[in-house]
């Protein structure tokens, strides 16, 4: 995936990651946790209550991602940490652009000012997610182009998302997406199975890597799923070779005992994606260390970033979690 691949200050030749700026998962409120129960009164009264709310809200209220400014070189290696909610998840999603990226230049465009102080309305907002999407939210309004280019991502992504996914197919077709068995890798595929520690799971199975999983046939336990869920992302960066490859890993190993969840950093992370770009949000401090930068996230802020060695001498976070 090439996201802007235009040439900027923040995205070098080096970098295969530049994300900058404040992001949002929407401006405006889900109404969906009305709740039924409560009597027509009190709805009416929580509606008022909305609406002067709403009045006043500032833009920062919706704001998940703060002042982000993250460059990540070719071939580096990542470790994304911080507290539960801390905006891990978060970050990756906003680099893949699944987040609302808050553009001055839309939020100007719409109430005068670039401030995420600013206070708004839910239409105001509506117009500035409008604004932020490249729609015209009032069709007699002139559609913009949005110039502002704050995530940049050079080269292909394999995301690996926190909660493991299974489609209902055959092991093999979950890992390789393929579905006629003769056009698979049959080398990256063999060598992702060992390395994601799935050889033991699969000999175990009745049909061996074509037994079926998933709602249609047996059920995956957390830590099989997890790995699944990673040899689909691993066989996919192997499949790209030489490409320069990014691997988004958001905590694929946390359903794993400490054995396995080593056997996949070393064969897996320092392994077979060694040479590729690595960004892994993680809560266990031995991956931290053999990072070759820790990114400390606190309330969706990029708290601090440096090697483990210089954040134990002066980040809160990691002399806590040491
Ligand atoms: N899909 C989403 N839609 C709306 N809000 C979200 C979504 N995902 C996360 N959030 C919100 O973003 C904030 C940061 O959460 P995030 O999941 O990024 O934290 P995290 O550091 O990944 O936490 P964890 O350690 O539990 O994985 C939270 O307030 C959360 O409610
Ligand atoms: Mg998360």
């Amino acid at each position: 995936m090439q996201i802007y691949s235009d040439d900027s200050e923040s995205l070098t030749n080096s970098n295969a990651i530049s994300i900058k700026g404040n992001f949002s998962w929407g401006l405006v409120k889900d109404q969906k946790d009305k709740k039924d129960s409560k009597d027509e009164e009190e709805k009416e009264k929580e509606e008022k209550e909305k609406l002067k709310d709403s009045i006043q809200e500032p833009i920062s209220n919706f704001v998940t991602l703060k002042d982000i400014d993250l460059q990540i070189k070719k071939g580096e290696f990542v470790a994304v940490v911080g507290d539960i909610g801390s905006g891990k998840s978060s970050l990756f999603k906003a680099m893949i652009g699944d987040m609302l990226n808050l553009q001055k230049n839309a939020l100007t465009k719409v109430t005068g000012s670039d401030s995420l102080d600013t206070k708004c309305d839910e239409a105001t907002r509506a117009l500035i997610t409008n604004e932020l999407l490249g729609n015209s939210y009032d069709l007699n309004r002139p559609v913009t182009t949005i110039t502002d280019k704050s995530v940049q991502i050079n080269g292909p992504i394999c995301y690996i998302e926190q909660e493991p996914w299974i489609q209902s197919k055959c092991v093999r077709d979950n890992i390789t997406f393929k579905i006629c068995d003769d056009t698979i890798d049959n080398e990256n595929y063999v060598n992702t199975i060992k390395a994601c520690q799935l050889e033991r799971d699969l000999q175990n199975f009745e049909f061996g890597d074509m037994t079926l999983v998933g709602d249609k046939g047996i059920m995956l336990s957390g830590g099989q799923k997890a790995r699944v869920s990673l040899a689909r992302a691993v066989y996919r960066a192997m499949q790209l070779g030489d490409q320069e490859s990014i691997v988004l890993m958001d905590d694929p190993v946390s359903a794993l005992d400490t054995h396995v969840r080593q056997m996949v950093f070393e064969q897996v992370i320092q392994g077979l994606l060694k040479d590729k770009t690595r960004v892994l949000a993680t809560h266990a401090v031995e991956f931290m260390q053999l990072a070759d930068r820790v990114v400390v996230m606190e309330k969706g802020k990029i708290l601090d970033v440096g090697s483990y060695s210089e954040l134990e001498k002066r980040c809160d976070y990691i002399q806590r979690i040491s």
